[in-house]
């Protein structure tokens, strides 16, 4: 089946070559065609070009894109988005005054989440994400990374991973699975964290590369959850087992988790909201990419990842929502988008750079996804008739999308 795509006022972010990352200074461009044409073939972009360029193209199907945008699909490079229940009530908490490591210190936050869903039964689970899953599809997120880490068990792990496993086969969008194996010090290893990294190397690391249900392994490395020894030895193991790092670092404190990201080959250091010159020293001549969770810090009311001292330091970014029950319950990568120009200073071609081809290569994938670029898959937006990409960021809060395009099949 063909479909093309005519008249579409802007085709936003098309390369030419297959780029996979785009750093620095070259974020800001974000390359464009107007008044444009675009298109596929089955679940393939296999042309695009200026209108005048497309007489005598047919297609089984064709979309008239007048007054409209074509954008890649939003790839949203780190969430959470399996999990039971939610913690509204931690919400109102911090409203009265409670910080969220108070909360965390009580045994609420990660914790909670955890007892949650290792109360909730598989299919429960998959139907409690499925919709969080469809509902971010419809806000045009065409590629999306899932973390495990509110198992706190093997078997709750697994659980967790299956659940991925099971969004991944039903929903057209592509899945990463990343097996975040220490998220926090379960209640029974409270006081002696060490036999918790020993079984996460010994058991939860080696059964789920046996039953190949990771991509990546994270942790979350901070004061009082795990430290860099603790780090290190998860991440040691894993590369044995063939698990690149995808790692939480410096959301509340700096403490040289990047530069151990980055000897690891990490291929991305996540949230970033506090950050000293050694990171930023660490991550230059490194393949990995830092990414930035704007939600989170609106929804937690902390720093906001410093976007311009690393895009000005030469360096590449990419944007993510975090969505997770505890810090970001959004998925909005529009709101995301917004958020990194209101709040971080980033340029509209920045944000959607870092949103999409960035956002690509932050889970491996930008071979293939990020940009329209023959040969990659036909995941693409189609926004409502707006001004011009600026407007996107600019009027926030607003829905811009006509409709999501995913594997060549309007959705
Ligand atoms: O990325 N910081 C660690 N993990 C999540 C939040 C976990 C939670 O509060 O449930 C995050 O922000
Ligand atoms: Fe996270």
């Amino acid at each position: 089946m063909t479909t093309l795509i005519t008249n579409i006022k802007e085709l936003i972010q098309v390369r030419e070559t297959n780029h996979t990352l785009v750093s620095g200074q070259d974020m800001k461009v974000l390359p464009t065609i107007k008044n444009a044409f675009l298109l596929i073939d089955h679940d393939t972009i296999v042309d695009y070009g200026e209108m005048s360029d497309s007489v005598g193209l047919k297609a089984d199907n064709i979309i008239d894109a007048t007054n409209k945008l074509v954008l890649p699909t939003w790839c949203d490079s780190h969430t959470h988005i399996v999990y039971a229940g939610n913690r509204e009530q931690e919400f109102v908490d911090r409203i009265n005054g409670l910080s969220y490591e108070d909360i965390a210190n009580r045994g609420g936050g990660i914790l909670n989440s955890a007892e949650k869903l290792q109360n909730t039964s598989e299919d429960d689970l998959y139907e409690q994400s499925a919709v969080r899953l469809q509902n971010v599809i419809n806000l045009g997120t065409g590629a999306i990374e899932i973390k495990s880490g509110y198992g706190l068990t093997v078997a709750a792990e697994l659980k967790m991973l299956r659940v991925i496993k099971r969004l991944k086969k039903n929903f057209p969008v592509k899945v990463k699975a990343t097996l975040l194996a220490a998220h926090a010090v379960p209640k029974d290893f409270k006081n002696n964290k060490e036999a918790f990294v020993d079984l996460v190397i010994n058991e939860l690391i080696p059964e789920v590369s046996k039953l190949q249900l990771a991509n990546y392994i994270d942790v979350f490395c901070e004061k009082g959850y795990f430290d860099l020894k603790d780090t290190e030895r998860i991440l040691e193991c894993a590369s044995q087992f063939g698990l690149v790092p995808k790692i939480h670092v410096n959301q509340f404190n700096a403490f040289g988790g990047v530069a151990l990201g980055v000897k690891f080959g990490a291929l991305s250091v996540d949230h970033l909201e506090e950050l000293n010159n050694e990171d930023i020293e660490a991550l230059k001549n490194s393949r990995t990419i830092p990414v930035a969770l704007p939600s989170c810090s609106y929804f937690l009311s902390i720093p906001y990842t410093p976007a311009r001292r690393l895009i000005d330091a030469g360096l590449p970014l990419a944007l993510a929502t975090d969505y997770n029950p505890g810090s970001t319950p959004s998925g909005n990568m529009n709101f995301v988008i917004s958020t990194a120009c209101i709040k971080m200073k980033m340029t509209p071609e920045e944000a959607i750079n870092a949103a999409t081809i960035n956002g690509a290569y932050a889970m491996g994938i930008s071979n293939m996804y990020g940009s329209i670029t023959k040969g990659k898959k036909a995941n693409v937006i189609i926004t409502k008739p707006v001004p011009s990409y600026n407007y996107l960021p600019y009027a926030f809060g607003d829905n811009h999308i006509d409709s999501v395009i995913i594997n060549g099949q309007v959705q």
